[in-house]
């Protein structure tokens, strides 16, 4: 069974949105799962986050970034992906926690509008704080616009917003006011720093891990992160994790194991591509 790519689109520079028909995950998603796509026979599995559902149709958003997710952006609406599996994961902490942050940093920001909607029907004040390198990259501005009570945007270069890290609105955010709750979704290295601007208060601060993954079922050991001594998997026992816990070295050297393979899978592909022209699909 193939699952059809109903809309996809480009939402940002090398940032696409699809929504894909597959009532099986979007009938059960909540907040923080995420699903394992195979676009075909001979793809690999990769994990993304969902990022909305809606009817028989759930969302990804995804960086052209290897091998994988580059050819996952060639495909067209009406095309097909070979596999979806999920809803995977444990969801997000959803109650009412008060006054929660929800922080999201470069493609990370994907994942906040379904966090958001979930927290605020459960009585929350929601505020979203979003940033990217540059004006060019960021994402679903509008959207979170109407899914939070306030958010805030921030550029590194400056180029709309304020001008610096979605770190430095939290503290700010700290010093003026009561948050009790904290969610950070980006790349490894921002949701280590930023995780920082919580530890004096101990505000209870959420980041949903991103290590390797193959199978997302807890039987290959890819995913193994280290939280407050304790081996976990990320893909059963997460991906949600407390930020304060988290062995963020381990986690960021896993995350490089395999540059080589990476390479030189994507060289191949890039060369596969210039010889045949666009890949088609069915
Ligand atoms: C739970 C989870 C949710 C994610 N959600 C999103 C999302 O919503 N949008 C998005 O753009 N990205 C998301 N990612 C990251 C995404 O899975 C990787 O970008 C993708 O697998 C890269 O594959 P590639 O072949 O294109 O790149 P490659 O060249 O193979 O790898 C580039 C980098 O991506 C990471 N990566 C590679 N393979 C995997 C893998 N199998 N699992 C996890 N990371 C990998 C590695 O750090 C690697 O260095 C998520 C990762 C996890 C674990
Ligand atoms: S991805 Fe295999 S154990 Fe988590």
């Amino acid at each position: 069974m193939a699952y059809k790519v109903e809309k996809a689109s480009e939402i940002a520079e090398n940032i696409f949105e699809y929504w894909i028909n597959a009532p099986h995950v979007s009938k059960n998603a909540q907040a923080g799962q995420f699903v394992v796509i195979r676009i075909d026979e001979k793809g690999e599995r990769i994990p993304l986050t969902i990022s909305a559902a809606k009817g028989d149709l759930v969302r990804i958003v995804f960086m052209g970034v290897g091998k994988t997710t580059k050819y996952l952006s060639t495909l067209k609406s009406g095309d097909y992906v070979l596999d979806i599996a999920g809803p995977l994961g444990h969801p997000s902490e959803i109650k009412k926690w008060g006054n929660c942050v929800l922080i999201g940093g470069g493609v990370g920001i994907a994942c906040l509008p379904i966090l958001a909607k979930a927290l605020k029907s459960a009585g929350n004040h929601v505020t979203g704080i979003i940033g990217s390198r540059n004006e060019k990259l960021l994402l679903l501005e509008d959207e979170l616009k109407e899914d939070c009570d306030e958010l805030v945007i921030c550029t590194d270069d400056g180029s709309k917003g304020f001008h610096g890290f979605p770190a430095d609105i939290l503290k700010k955010k700290l010093e003026e006011t009561n948050i009790d709750c904290v969610w950070i979704i980006g790349p490894a290295i921002m949701m280590k720093i930023t995780s920082m601007a919580t530890i004096p208060s101990k505000t209870k601060t959420f980041v949903s891990l991103n290590p390797i993954m193959v199978d997302g079922t807890g039987m290959c050991g890819s995913c193994r992160v280290t939280i407050g001594g304790e081996t976990k998997f990320a893909c059963v026992d997460g991906p949600e994790f407390d930020a304060h816990l988290v062995d963020w070295d381990e986690l960021m050297s896993r995350q490089r194991i395999y540059p080589a393979q990476e390479k030189e899978s994507l060289e191949n592909f890039q060369e596969h591509q210039c010889r045949c022209g666009e890949h088609h699909h069915e």
